[in-house]
């Protein structure tokens, strides 16, 4: 599913931007672009940084 029309960004490069270490929608943006125009995504990409975080907290140790 497409998160940002602006820059063509699907859910799925945003969680791997997140999976990467990004753990704010600046970061997020800066990794892939969403974003980085409008700013419409941007509570969609902070909603994505909450689940995969909450995924990734327990398998990996991560916190955010
Ligand atoms: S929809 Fe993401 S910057 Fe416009």
């Amino acid at each position: 599913m497409y998160v940002c029309l602006c820059q063509g960004v699907t859910n799925e490069t945003v969680s791997a931007a997140i999976v990467a270490g990004a753990s704010t929608p600046k970061q997020v943006s800066a990794a892939c672009g969403a974003g980085s125009e409008c700013g419409r995504c941007c509570r969609t990409i902070r909603s994505i940084i909450d689940s995969v975080s909450t995924t990734t907290e327990s398998g990996r140790g991560r916190r955010v």
